[in-house]
């Protein structure tokens, strides 16, 4: 079939053409308006046990998911943030599929062409019943420990290595000690190789006061997660001391993150103004959990690098001044990086009037009363961006959440 062969079927067709595509988007849209996405196929429960898990399978029919907005509908139509929101006993939840649709096909075709996973490959039938001689747990610690010279696509890391691994899953395996051992580790592996997002809820509890949404469970292909409320995109022109309370809500979650795990330091590394969500009492949740790595502060001193005990100071690209730039292999090399309050300061406070998504940064237009009273503020959001030799940026990012907390306490 040669070009000119189309142009002629498109020339003399076209009304039939545009009819056909006109039917075709009409029962897409029914089914869009009408019965909400044909919930068998979305949840994918015949790709289990290579699925996300089954806790959720009991109530997930109960959820009523929400297709009628315009970014759901684009959502489901075309496979591409696959987020869809929804309503289970009148709380708002979020489903995910933790992957784009051309991702997910790529993983099951990966599972289907090697000969040591094909028979957790759906298209062969005889797969579920036969027991795995496959040791997920090695392929778990494969998957996050791979080496950043030769994959910086980062998901879930544990380095400098994976020896507390179990440690580190603890209350992953806690909360699924029903579940058969070798599913759920050839479940959690599925999750480390697609989106880790369900294993960091666990870990970092948000009933344990994380900061994050509260995990509901999973099933088959789609995980269910507490609704927090709006992106920080939309809180650009909220009032002056709401953003600042935000941003001592965002100060407050790089110390956790850092430091209120004593066996671990966990580091975000894709933090954006959608990534955050907000709650109604202007606290921030992380949503987006794709990409951490997590430092193991126990490794025995043999493993430890010269530098182990010295803060990690990430520094800024000038060059290119819209970058976060950092490097994996310093953050796992000490036991304490400022990448937090680096990332959190550069990407979402820094004044930078320059900056094409936050202009002058979530603390822009500081009300004059405010700056004449506390004109140290200014100085400590540079100094949490990019600080002088003699300061340090997790200090400059402590005081500045005190003195945000004071304004917050004599104005509101
Ligand atoms: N738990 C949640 N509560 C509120 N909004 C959420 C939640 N999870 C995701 N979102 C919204 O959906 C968007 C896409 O979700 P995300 O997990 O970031 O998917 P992606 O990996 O495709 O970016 C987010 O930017 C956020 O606005
Ligand atoms: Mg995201």
């Amino acid at each position: 079939m040669n070009l000119s062969y189309i142009y002629t079927i498109l020339k003399f067709k076209k009304w039939e053409l545009l009819f056909l595509v006109t039917i075709l988007f009409a029962l897409k849209w029914s089914t869009i308006i009408t019965l909400r996405p044909n919930m068998y196929h979305f949840i994918e429960l015949d790709k289990c046990p290579a699925c996300f898990g089954t806790s959720a399978c009991n109530y997930i029919y109960e959820v009523d998911i929400t297709l009628d907005n315009f970014y759901s509908a684009f959502s489901y139509f075309f496979g591409v943030k696959n987020v869809f929101f929804g309503v289970l006993n009148k709380n708002k939840v979020v489903l995910k599929k933790l992957a784009q649709s051309f991702e997910l096909n790529e993983f099951d075709q990966m599972l289907c062409e090697n000969k040591n996973l094909s028979h957790i490959c759906t298209r062969n039938t005889k797969a579920t019943s036969s027991k795995f001689n496959i040791n997920f747990l090695e392929l778990i610690e494969k998957e996050i420990n791979l080496d950043f010279s030769k994959d910086n696509f980062s998901r879930l890391r544990l380095c400098p290595n994976v020896q507390h691994l179990n440690n580190l899953l603890q209350h992953v395996y806690h909360n699924n000690k029903d579940i058969d051992p070798e599913i759920l580790n050839l479940n959690i592996w599925v999750l480390t190789a697609l989106n880790p997002e369900p294993l960091l809820l666990q870990i970092l509890s948000a009933d344990k006061d994380w900061p994050l949404p509260k995990y509901l469970g999973a099933c088959g292909r789609i995980i269910i997660e507490e609704y927090v409320g709006l992106p920080l995109a939309n809180y650009y022109n909220e009032p002056w001391l709401s953003r600042a309370k935000i941003s001592t809500s965002l100060l407050d979650a790089a110390y956790m993150f850092t430091y209120k795990d004593k066996d671990f330091g966990f580091y975000l590394t894709d933090i954006s103004v959608d990534n955050i969500a907000i709650d109604l009492n202007n606290n921030v949740k992380f949503v987006d959990l794709e990409n951490v790595i997590v430092v193991d502060k126990n490794i025995i001193p043999a493993e430890r690098v010269t530098a182990w005990n010295q803060l990690q100071v990430n520094t800024e690209n000038f060059s290119c001044s819209e970058c976060l730039a950092f490097s994996s292999i310093e953050i796992c090399n000490h036991k304490i990086s400022d990448h937090n309050y680096y990332a959190i300061c550069k990407v979402l406070l820094a004044l930078n009037s320059n900056n094409s998504i936050f202009p002058g940064g979530l603390l822009h237009d500081i009300p004059t009363d405010i700056l004449e009273t506390y004109p140290n503020l200014q100085y400590l959001v540079e100094q949490c961006v990019a600080p002088q030799i003699s300061f340090n940026r997790i200090k400059a990012g402590m005081e500045l959440k005190k003195l945000l907390d004071d304004i917050l306490q004599k104005y509101t």
